[in-house]
């Protein structure tokens, strides 16, 4: 089987490339050799590489930016989505798209957000993301979409400029103050997991659809970082915070966990960070 990976440079891109199983044959396309937004350059890979998959984790990911351009959100997430859902369709290729929990507004608390669960993002780039969901469902037979949440990885995000793992680590180990949200609950996820659970899905050829994919449990950022810097033995005090103290563009849903129906089992996410503290050399 013939994959290409767009966005690879990213988070999950690199962390779909540490895991791939041997039986699948990867082209991993960083922006500068696939830009997705070019169709030209879609056709071109298509002809080069002759994929049975695209797995397309490319995306404009600055959530609070995007509130000021809308248009550059929707052109990568949405357009482009549609673009590359097009031609999965017309050549036969299967397509699987990586989403997010921004998709959702909160008002399931207390319950996770199942797959079939009804969307209502509250940020542009929620919209941009649920108008990308939409294209690549209703254009594409052979697809799938995999929702997840608060990713870091080995590689922190290009467009966010790092993980909130790293920042918390670093502002623990130069002793700046740190203040954190405790009032967004959330399943914040390790690239790798979500990684593995999409060479899951694959490997086991699982009916076409949408799945969730995020570590298991649920926590607040508060609870997150304090978690963090404990495993990492750093003598650091996390403040609490308000969503509402702490201004930001974009509105974020209260409450952002992502459960699942499907067979895909994912661990805890203490269990996560700690193995992804301990990759980074940072665990005590
Ligand atoms: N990060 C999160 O917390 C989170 C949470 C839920 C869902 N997700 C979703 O998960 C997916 C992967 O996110 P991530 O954290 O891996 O993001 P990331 O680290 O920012 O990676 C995104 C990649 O897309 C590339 N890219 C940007 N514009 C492109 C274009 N026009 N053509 C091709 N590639 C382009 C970026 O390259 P450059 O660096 O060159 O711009 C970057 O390498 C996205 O769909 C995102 O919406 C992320």
């Amino acid at each position: 089987m013939k994959i290409i990976i767009t966005g690879a440079a990213g988070q999950l891109g690199t962390e779909l490339q540490h895991t791939a199983p041997s039986e699948f044959e990867v082209a991993a396309l960083t922006r500068e050799h696939l830009d997705i937004i070019d169709n030209a350059q879609i056709d071109d890979a298509i002809v080069m590489h002759k994929p049975n998959i695209i797995i397309n984790t490319a995306a404009y990911v600055k959530v609070d930016i995007a509130e000021d351009e809308p248009e550059a959100a929707f052109k990568l997430n949405a357009i482009a989505v549609r673009n590359l859902a097009l031609r999965c369709q017309e050549k036969g290729i299967i397509l699987l798209h990586v989403s997010t929990d921004y998709v959702f507004d909160g008002a399931k608390e207390p319950e996770p957000y199942l797959e079939c669960d009804r969307p209502n993002p509250l940020s542009t780039y929620g919209v941009s993301k649920l108008a990308g969901e939409l294209y690549a469902l209703n254009l594409c037979k052979n697809i799938y979409v995999v929702r997840t949440a608060g990713l870091y990885g080995s590689r922190g995000s290009a467009g966010k400029g790092g993980n909130f793992v790293l920042a918390i680590l670093k502002k623990a180990k130069t002793k700046e103050p740190i203040t954190v949200i405790d009032d967004i609950i959330a399943s914040p996820t390790y690239a790798r997991d979500c990684a593995s659970a999409i060479w899951q899905i694959l490997k086991a050829q699982m009916p076409f659809g949408i799945y969730h994919a995020a570590n298991s449990g649920s926590c607040s950022w508060h609870e997150f970082a304090k978690h963090i810097v404990t495993k990492a033995g750093l003598d650091a005090e996390i403040k609490s915070t308000k969503q509402a103290l702490y201004p930001s563009k974009a509105r974020r849903a209260s409450w952002s966990v992502l459960g699942t129906s499907s067979n895909i089992k994912m661990r805890h996410w203490k269990e996560a960070v700690d193995e992804y503290l301990d990759k980074q050399g940072a665990l005590k």
